[in-house]
């Protein structure tokens, strides 16, 4: 056996942790998760009944997708009013019962914080654009634009939105532009003005006075831009990009033209300014205690010192892979370890594989044969890494993603425009345009929750029509009722795994340090806390593996697995794992903590 080159984190004493430390969180798209009044869109009544079922699988904590009044060109992503609820989900007396329903059964709620941008329906937009003169004219980012050779305004240079080609609307009122970084309707504030900083505590306040244990905060990198507004020096477009990227033929090619993507995004993203107004925000939250702040960011500078911007940031890294390989994982560990040691002993990590805005995870890692195989070990490497695991709703019952065979069914408008593009810029054929858009739209990833094998998947009464195509493999067993009811199921599998969890301290506040680090086919680590010492081994193979463990003296008695009569095996220095096999074994204790 090699020895484990690193030893990441010493272990946290339980008493020190905090709650967001040991909780595992489920992500609630709202409009997709139960219907309780029957309209075909997901709303709080329906979340509240299905409270018992959080609670029976293990989860800790809820983070809720935006759940405020929106016209919903970006499924709630554009913000009409930061202080109230979207009609369709309740009433602000629904959300409060809901509050408290969550809270009575130990179960935190973290929110969505759209800092960059609101609706262009916000009352502060519609003032800002009434005149030039108005006072919140300065909330928003305006400029003249520029003049081509014949005298014509055009925009102050060739920045692009990343949902909507130029990211300079024209607004024939006033006869400026105004900045977007994401669809138009979803104009950027300027964070600039202490005013629009003001105005956006004052909403954050609202909510964590009415009991709410944190936020989630969406596209932070997006909030400032760099201030010389200077052209890219490259002519293609992100559109034009990413047409070439779907359109390569090597590896070395797409990573090229994404590099280009990149560069083409670079002047509007991770801008000086951030890293104060993250410590404005952390001044703000640490009134209220134990709240917590989860940052949409890939990169670790906005854990600040460790203690002055954001508690958690998600690794992304890891899920941006097209396989999920014991190689890859190891790198992404040492890596995002590394680089949180770097910073502070405090640090955090925090895990996940899927969201709203990505394939979803049977997809994503299925390799189509072994997919509920993989789909346990996804689960298995989420709650046996170091760091806080954040689940999406779904993939508990192996949700799959929904390729939309309409336009017409299409709400996620990112994918609408890329229809229409397709078939203007590219000329692609509409059959074709549409493949290409179903499954680059994120709808795919946000279809109702399948409840039970009944019409609409139990989502929505029978005879209404969701707000989303159900996925109709609800019908063969892609659903919570079906699987609550079989024994080897994913669904018992996610609560099992989930109880084991809760139980074993050592894979909550534990050290991590990977062995065999040379293995290909499954990975192997050690997660250690005072009284407890565990190996977890992820057989990422469909062969099995012979693995000789060398922990001189010491019993070796599995303690969880997803193989029948494993944990009553005492395993010797030499063990066998089978193919997916998930392993965890108690080292020198038989007792799990
Ligand atoms: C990131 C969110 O996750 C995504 O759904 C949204 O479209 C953009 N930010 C813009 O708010």
């Amino acid at each position: 056996m090699s020895g484990g080159s690193m030893i990441f984190g010493s272990e946290i004493p339980n008493h020190h942790l905090k709650w967001w430390q040991s909780a595992v969180f489920y992500q609630i798209y709202p409009r997709s998760f139960a219907d309780g009044d029957g309209d075909g869109i997901g709303d709080f009544p329906g979340i509240i009944q299905k409270l018992d079922y959080l609670q029976d699988l293990g989860i800790d904590a809820i983070w809720l997708s935006p759940h405020f009044p929106s016209p919903q060109y970006d499924c709630g992503y554009d913000i009409s009013d930061y202080k109230a609820v979207a009609p369709e989900y309740g009433t602000m007396t629904d959300f409060t019962h809901f509050l408290s329903e969550a809270h009575r059964r130990g179960i935190r709620v973290v929110l969505d914080l759209v800092l960059n941008h609101t609706s262009h329906q916000h009352p502060w937009f519609v003032e800002s654009r009434s005149s030039r003169n108005n006072p919140q004219r300065d909330w928003y980012v305006w400029n003249d634009g520029r003049r081509d050779a014949a005298g014509n305004q055009i925009p102050p240079n060739n920045w692009d939105s990343t949902f909507d080609g130029t990211a300079w609307e024209y607004d024939e009122l006033t006869r400026q532009y105004y900045y977007h970084f994401f669809l138009k309707q979803q104009p950027d504030l300027n964070w600039r003005n202490p005013a629009v900083r003001q105005a956006m505590w004052d909403a954050v306040r609202f909510w964590l006075d009415l009991g709410v244990d944190g936020y989630r905060l969406d596209a932070i990198a997006t909030i400032f831009e760099h201030p010389s507004l200077i052209d890219y020096q490259l002519d293609l477009t992100v559109a034009q990009l990413r047409h070439q990227f779907r359109n390569a033929s090597t590896q070395d090619e797409r990573k090229q033209i994404h590099s280009l993507i990149e560069f083409r995004h670079s002047l509007q993203l991770r801008q000086p300014g951030m890293h104060e107004l993250m410590q404005e925000l952390r001044t703000v939250v640490n009134e209220y205690g134990d709240s917590v702040l989860i940052g949409e960011e890939d990169t670790l500078d906005y854990y600040g010192d460790g203690d002055n911007e954001l508690h958690l940031v998600f690794n992304f890294p890891l899920m941006r892979n097209e396989q999920l390989t014991p190689a890859w994982i190891r790198y992404n560990q040492q890596e995002r370890l590394a680089g949180l040691a770097a910073i502070s002993p405090h640090t955090w990590p925090c895990n996940t594989l899927g969201n709203h805005d990505s394939p979803r995870i049977f997809n994503q890692f299925g390799d189509g044969v072994h997919d509920f195989q993989l789909a346990q070990l996804s689960l298995a490497l989420m709650l046996t890494l170091r760091g806080t695991p954040v689940l999406y709703y779904g993939e508990e019952i192996g949700m799959t993603d929904l390729y939309l065979e309409d336009i017409d069914q299409f709400r996620d408008i990112t994918g609408i425009w890329q229809y229409h593009n397709e078939i203007q810029e590219f000329g692609t054929p509409a059959d074709q345009a549409l493949r290409i858009a179903a499954g680059y739209t994120r709808d795919k990833c946000r279809t109702p929750m399948q409840w039970q094998n009944t019409a609409n998947a139990g989502f929505s009464p029978a005879g209404i029509q969701p707000w989303l195509p159900v996925n109709p493999n609800f019908a063969s067993g892609v659903n919570v009722r079906d699987q609550l009811n079989q024994s080897g199921s994913l669904l018992n599998f996610y609560r099992g795994m989930l109880r084991f969890r809760k139980n074993t301290s050592a894979l909550i506040r534990g050290s991590y340090a990977p062995i065999h680090e040379g293995a290909k086919e499954y990975l192997a680590f050690i997660r250690e806390a005072d009284s407890q010492k565990c190996l977890v081994i992820l057989n990422y193979s469909a062969a099995p593996q012979d693995i000789l463990l060398d922990f001189t003296h010491q019993p070796i008695q599995p303690i969880f697995s997803n193989q029948a009569n494993r944990v009553t095996e005492p395993v010797q220095h030499q063990i066998q794992v089978k193919p997916y096999e998930i392993l965890v074994a108690a080292i020198g204790n038989l007792q799990a903590g």
